[in-house]
């Protein structure tokens, strides 16, 4: 397992009130975005907890999906989530699948985890003879909860966290990498677009209670400050937020890819 991928090794449901948070409502604007429908076969590449599975097997039936997912705490909640589908251990570098074996194959928020991403796109292309969909959250820009994470992050501790903003870190944030990506492994008639979604939290509490956890980068960065360094950082946080009083919204914007395998 790498590094990246450890980062998601964790509980499910920790994720689940994380990013995950916004995953069910991500999984069916990539469904509509890759023109999944019924009748189809289709794979989800680094499944994780099964948001995107799930959305699938609504649309074609979960005996039609698979998904893969190299965390196994991961693969048990895709299976207990989506009953039906096939849902294995593995790696996008190395799907263990037949040449064109899916009609569409989807990959959300993952691509940037991807160890080889190169290889993860020509071997998602490989096992699909219709589309290839995949997302990354704008970082920098629309993806409010991590852009503010990392903005209050910086700001007190320039030196340790600049350069871990994930708007730095992550590879195909920026739309323009993200086709190239899609093009590089030889995909046709690439198309480019921006999902936005939002989710819901009770107060504040409940978008701040994951991090100390150490999900995720943003997650593995709050875990490694003493307490006083995650109260000011939590501080800060919340005051970037515009201090919510009680239940709030915020919003995230993903940048979509979608081209067709040749
Ligand atoms: C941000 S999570 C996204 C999970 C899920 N697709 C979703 O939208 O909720 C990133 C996922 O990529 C997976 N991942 C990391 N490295 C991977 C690899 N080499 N191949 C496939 N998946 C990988 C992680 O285990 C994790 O489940």
């Amino acid at each position: 397992m790498t590094d990246r991928e450890a980062m998601f090794k964790g509980a499910a449901e920790v994720y689940d009130r994380f990013v995950g948070r916004y995953s069910p409502q991500l999984a069916r604007a990539m469904c509509e975005v890759a023109g999944v429908r019924p009748g189809q076969r289709a794979l989800d590449v680094g499944c994780g907890s099964g948001a995107l599975l799930a959305a699938l097997a609504e649309v074609v039936g979960g005996e039609n999906v698979t998904g893969i997912d190299p965390s196994e705490p991961f693969v048990e909640a895709a299976r207990a989530r989506v009953p039906g589908a096939r849902v294995l251990v593995g790696s996008a570098e190395a799907l263990p699948f037949e040449d064109g074996e899916f009609d569409a194959t989807l990959s959300q928020l993952v691509v940037n985890f991807l160890t080889d991403p190169e290889q993860g796109l020509r071997e998602m292309s490989r096992v699909t003879k219709g589309v290839v969909a995949g997302c990354v959250w704008d970082y920098g820009g629309g993806m409010t909860m991590l852009r503010d994470f990392w903005e209050a992050a910086a700001a007190l501790d320039p030196e340790g966290a600049g350069p871990l903003m994930e708007s730095f870190t992550m590879r195909f944030a920026r739309p323009e990498e993200l086709e190239a990506l899609w093009r590089e492994a030889g995909l046709e008639e690439v198309d480019l677009g921006s999902i936005d979604v939002e989710a819901g939290y009770d107060d504040f509490d409940d978008l701040w209670a994951p991090f100390p956890t150490g999900v995720g980068p943003a997650g593995a960065y709050a875990a490694s400050l003493d307490a006083e360094g995650q109260a000011a950082l939590r501080e800060e946080f919340e005051r970037r937020l515009g201090r919510p009083e009680g239940p709030f919204t915020i919003s995230a914007r993903a940048w979509a890819a979608v081209g067709k395998v040749p």
